[in-house]
C-alpha cells in the first residue's frame, strides 16, 4: 500500500529534517506540471507518456492532471498502475511481444483496445486471445538513425518491406491496423524524425488503404552535461513539417511515445559521502540503484549540487570519482565530476534530471534499495539543471 509522500519546501529543510541514512529521492511537481504541459501542448498529435521510463505512482498521477491523457504501458502490471492511479486515461498495450495471456488480460480486465505486433504469428496470437475487430493494432516498423544514444531496432519491428503484408493481415481480421516505429532513445538531431517518417511515407504509399494512426514513438532528449541536445520545440517543428507526406485519413492522429522528456526533469536524487578518500568518494547510491542508465554508452553524468548540514556548499571546484555503495568493483559512475574542493564525509550531494530510466530500473543488489520518495512543493526549488553544471 502506498504511503503518504512526505513534503518539504528544499532540499535543505529536506536534510536537517530528515538526516537520512539512505538516499532520498526528490520529486519537484511544478516542473514536471510545466514539462507535461510543454509537450501536450507543442506537439503535433497524441502525447502517450512511456510508463516503463519513470512508474512512480505520484510521477504518473502529477502528468496526468498536467494533460497526459494516454499512456504506453509494455506490461499488464504498468496498465494495473495507470488504470489505479489514472482513472480516465487510456492504456496501450505498445510490445510486440507479451506474457501469454496479457493482451486477454489487458482488453478484458482493464478496457486496453491498443495493441502492437511486429510479425505474422503474433497476429494469430493475438486474434487467439482478444476479439481483434474492436481493436488497433499496430504493425511495428524498424527504423534507427545514428543520432541515437541506443537503436531500438535491433530487437523489436520488422523491416519495411515486411510492413504491407501484416498491415494487410491485420486488416483481414477485422482490427484496424495503424503503424508505429521508435528511432530509439536520447535521439539527438530532430532530422531523425524527418528520416523515419519519410521511410513511413514511402511504405504507406504501396498500401491500398490509408491509415487513421501512425505513432511515431519515444526519443525526445533532456540535455545533460556534456550531452546537449536541442529543444524539444525544434523535434516538433520538423515533425509537424514532415507530417504532410503521411498518407493519412483526415480523421487521423500522430501519437508519440515520450519517455524521457516527461520523466527526466522533475526527480532529483540527494546522496550521502560515506567516505572520502583523497580524489574518491563513496555514496549511499550507485550503478545498480539510481544511476543505472550511466552503464550505457552516452551521457555519463547529471548536473549536480552539495550540501553540508542542509546549507549549500561552495568552493572552488576540483574532479572527483564517484563509487557506489555495494562490494561491485564495477559499482564506480563513467568519468568525473567537479565538486567543491573540501567536500568530506557526511556531506550530500543532489543529482538533478534523473528522473528518466532511474527509479524504474534500480536493483536492491547488496541490499541497497531506498524507498525515500518525498516531494519538493515551493515552485521557488527546482532541481540542479544541466546549465548549471
Ligand atoms: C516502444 C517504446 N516507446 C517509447 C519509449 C520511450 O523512449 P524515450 O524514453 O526515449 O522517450 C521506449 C523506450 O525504450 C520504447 O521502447
Amino acid at each position: 500500500m502506498e504511503t503518504e509522500t512526505s513534503s518539504f519546501v528544499s532540499v535543505s529543510e529536506m536534510l536537517r529534517s530528515l538526516n537520512p541514512r539512505e538516499p532520498v529521492y526528490c520529486i519537484y511537481p511544478h516542473i514536471y506540471r510545466q514539462a507535461a504541459r510543454s509537450f501536450v501542448n507543442g506537439f503535433p498529435g497524441r502525447v502517450l507518456y512511456a510508463v516503463k521510463a519513470n512508474d512512480e505512482a505520484a510521477i504518473i498521477r502529477l502528468l496526468n492532471e498536467a494533460g497526459v491523457a494516454h499512456f504506453d504501458c509494455a506490461s499488464v502490471p504498468e496498465i494495473a498502475l495507470v488504470r489505479a492511479n489514472c482513472p480516465g486515461a487510456t492504456c496501450y498495450f505498445m510490445i510486440p511481444v507479451a506474457l501469454r495471456g496479457a493482451a486477454h488480460e489487458a482488453f478484458h480486465d482493464y478496457g486496453v483496445r491498443h495493441f502492437m505486433v511486429d510479425d505474422l504469428e503474433r497476429i494469430d496470437s493475438l486474434a487467439s486471445e482478444i476479439p481483434l475487430d474492436q481493436c488497433v493494432v499496430f504493425a511495428r516498423m524498424a527504423v534507427s538513425h545514428e543520432s541515437a544514444m541506443m537503436d531500438l531496432s535491433s530487437k523489436f519491428g520488422a523491416s519495411p518491406a515486411q510492413i504491407p503484408e501484416i498491415l494487410n493481415r491485420i486488416r483481414s481480421t477485422g482490427a484496424e491496423p495503424a503503424l508505429a516505429f521508435n528511432v530509439g532513445t536520447l535521439v539527438t538531431a530532430p532530422e531523425a524524425y524527418r528520416h523515419a517518417i519519410e521511410v513511413a511515407a514511402e511504405v504507406l504509399a504501396t498500401v491500398d488503404f490509408k491509415l487513421r494512426l501512425i505513432d511515431i514513438g519515444g526519443g525526445f532528449p533532456w540535455s545533460y552535461p556534456g550531452f546537449e541536445s536541442p529543444p524539444l520545440q525544434e523535434y516538433f517543428r520538423v515533425v509537424s513539417e514532415t507530417l504532410t507526406a503521411l498518407p493519412m485519413l483526415e480523421s487521423g492522429a500522430i501519437m508519440a511515445e515520450p519517455g524521457r522528456a516527461l520523466s527526466a526533469p522533475g526527480l532529483s536524487a540527494v546522496v550521502e559521502v560515506l567516505l572520502r578518500k583523497e580524489r574518491r568518494l563513496y555514496l549511499n547510491d550507485g550503478m545498480y540503484g539510481i544511476f543505472w542508465e550511466l552503464r550505457f554508452e552516452g551521457h555519463q553524468r547529471f548536473p549536480v549540487r552539495a550540501y553540508r548540514n542542509g546549507e549549500r556548499l561552495a568552493g572552488s571546484l576540483v574532479s572527483f570519482k564517484l563509487y557506489g555503495p555495494t562490494c561491485d568493483a564495477s559499482d564506480v559512475l563513467p568519468g568525473e565530476v567537479e565538486l567543491p574542493e573540501g567536500i568530506q564525509t557526511g556531506d550530500h550531494l543532489e543529482f538533478g534530471n534523473i528522473g528518466a530510466y532511474s527509479l524504474s530500473g534500480r536493483t536492491r543488489f547488496n541490499g541497497h534499495y531506498s524507498e525515500r520518495i518525498v516531494e519538493i512543493n515551493s515552485c521557488d526549488e527546482s532541481p540542479p539543471k544541466t546549465e548549471e553544471a
